[in-house]
């Protein structure tokens, strides 16, 4: 296997450089900065790529990366902070650009295998500072008129880097780029793709289940969506997937997934209307743990007799994701939240469990979701947590507080939609916060209920940023969910990233 792993410095563009790389046939994934060298190395490792960021090298809590990350034995290439970090790290200069470059511009390439086959063509530029003196052993490869090294390397270490960024689509060479890169420098062969995945995956769940019959927990969301999708295409229908509305679903939602499904994916589904049991379940309980443990085992209780009734299935198919595991504190790590689907299961039930998209993260099932055709409103819906609104109410969960909270995340997806930013921003959604405050509307006093608004930017969900949503839209979601949800008076924007925050508030 060949692997080529981008240290992930909070670029917008970096899930374009994983893709770039998959484009070569060449297996890529985004790690966090200081990842540890082992995780780096992996069990098979080409190439580092150096991401870029918004952050300045000179900044105190400007990301990094361990230095071992330049003598591992691979070609390591920088991207515009990439190429940045590399310098400092490795003692040249970088110092304020005296032009803020943001435009596509000509660049002139000097010898290099970065560059073999790519005549002198615009590339994009992005960026506040800039190298002024190259680390010793490197030299020069390419300049701009205003950006005098805006590439350079050194070839006996195997280091190269580049100012610009030739993962987005006007820089003119970008693919060429990419295929010097990967096979050229890393000496990748290639073969890698999705479909090639999505066949070995379906040959695996083949050999695993046999003849036996599996049900599976349909959300509506990306990973149960594939995760269903696959295992149909291996064994057919004796998968049953099961839909189960527990009453903590989003305003229309049972309604919309259950259309789509059966109009789009050709699976056979069964809808559960199971609202009063998880309702009762969670009656009275306002510990954010409890409530996810009490979902966790009402989700395998309905399935438990939904397999009885269609004559006895042996295994649950989950769509459980690597992030979904981390985080439920398996494998040494600590207990962040425990997802309904690992950390929240019953200790005792009736099921083999079969979770074919544990070892990814939630862009390469998407990539799988793609290679298996499936719509790609489905593949690129936003994520939504199997305990649904059950976590975005904190505390105790009544009607009166869900029904706010649908209403709520209904404008805030409706301006999102009309904003045009339900794909670049990640997750979005508003949490009912319980707290209440004086407020005044129409000349009267109010005293009622704080509604948060949560929208962050990712790629994988395990490190997040809070999106810069424009503040004339703010304003307007604010306005609207006011106006037209009765007992709000005020809305907060949370502006936490992950870490230290997580994602949802319970
Ligand atoms: P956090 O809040 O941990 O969320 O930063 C990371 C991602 O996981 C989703 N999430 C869940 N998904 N079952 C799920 O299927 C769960 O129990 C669960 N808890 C969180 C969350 O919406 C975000 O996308």
């Amino acid at each position: 296997m060949e692997r080529i792993v981008i240290l992930d410095f909070g670029a917008q563009y970096n899930q374009l450089i994983a893709r770039r790389v998959r484009e070569q046939g060449v297996y890529s994934e985004l790690l966090p900065p200081m990842s540890s060298v082992e995780r780096i190395r992996g069990e098979a490792l080409s190439g580092v790529i150096l991401s870029g960021s918004p952050d300045s090298v000179y900044a105190e809590d400007g990301r990094r990366c361990l230095p071992e990350v330049f003598s591992l034995g691979v070609p390591v290439l920088g991207i515009c902070y990439g190429m940045q970090l590399m310098t400092h790290m490795l003692g040249g200069t970088v110092e304020k650009a005296p032009v803020r470059e943001y435009a596509g511009v000509t660049a002139h390439f000097g010898s290099s295998p970065l560059f073999d086959g790519m005549p002198d063509s615009t590339v994009w530029m992005s960026h506040n500072d800039m190298v002024t003196r190259v680390p010793e052993g490197f030299a020069a490869a390419a300049h701009t008129a205003d950006c005098p090294i805006a590439a350079m390397q050194d070839e006996s270490r195997r280091l190269y880097a580049v100012q610009f960024h030739p993962e987005v689509a006007h820089t003119e060479y970008c693919a060429k780029f990419f295929e010097n890169f990967v096979h050229g420098i890393c000496g990748c062969a290639g073969g890698w793709s999705p479909e090639g995945l999505v066949s070995e995956l379906v040959d695996d769940i083949r050999a695993r289940v046999g003849e036996r019959k599996v049900v599976a927990g349909l959300s509506g969301g990306v990973d149960s969506s594939v995760a269903a999708a696959l295992v149909s295409r291996a064994i057919g229908d004796r998968l049953t997937c099961i839909f189960v509305d527990h009453g903590l679903l989003r305003k229309n939602e049972a309604d919309e997934v259950m259309h789509f499904y059966r109009e789009n994916m050709g699976l056979n589904v069964i809808e559960v209307d199971a609202r009063e049991y998880f309702l009762t379940q969670l009656a009275g309980v306002t510990e954010p743990e409890r409530k996810r443990k009490i979902i966790g085992e009402s989700f395998v209780r309905v399935f438990e007799r939904e397999a009885k009734k269609i004559g006895g299935a042996e295994l649950l198919l989950q769509g459980t994701i690597y992030p979904d595991v981390i985080e439920s504190g398996t494998g040494g790590a600590s207990v962040i939240k425990s997802h309904h689907n690992v950390g929240g299961l019953p200790e005792k039930f009736g099921f083999e469990l079969l979770e074919p998209l544990r070892p990814f993260f939630k862009d390469e099932v998407r990539a799988i979701g793609e290679a298996l055709g499936m719509p790609k409103e489905l593949v690129w819906r936003q994520p939504f947590p199997g305990p649904g609104l059950g976590i975005r109410v904190l505390g105790e969960i009544t009607e009166e507080k869900l029904t706010i909270l649908r209403e709520s995340d209904w404008i805030l997806r409706d301006e999102i939609k009309k904003a045009g930013l339900d794909r670049a921003v990640w997750q979005y959604f508003t949490v009912f916060t319980g707290m209440r405050s004086v407020g005044v509307m129409g000349d009267s006093r109010t005293y009622d209920y704080t509604i948060a608004v949560r929208a962050v930017v990712s790629t994988d969900a395990m490190t997040v940023e809070f999106a810069e949503l424009p503040h004339k839209l703010l304003r307007r979601i604010s306005n609207r969910i006011i106006a037209e949800v009765p007992h709000v008076n005020r809305v907060v924007y949370d502006i936490t990233d992950k870490p230290p925050g997580t994602i949802e508030w319970e």
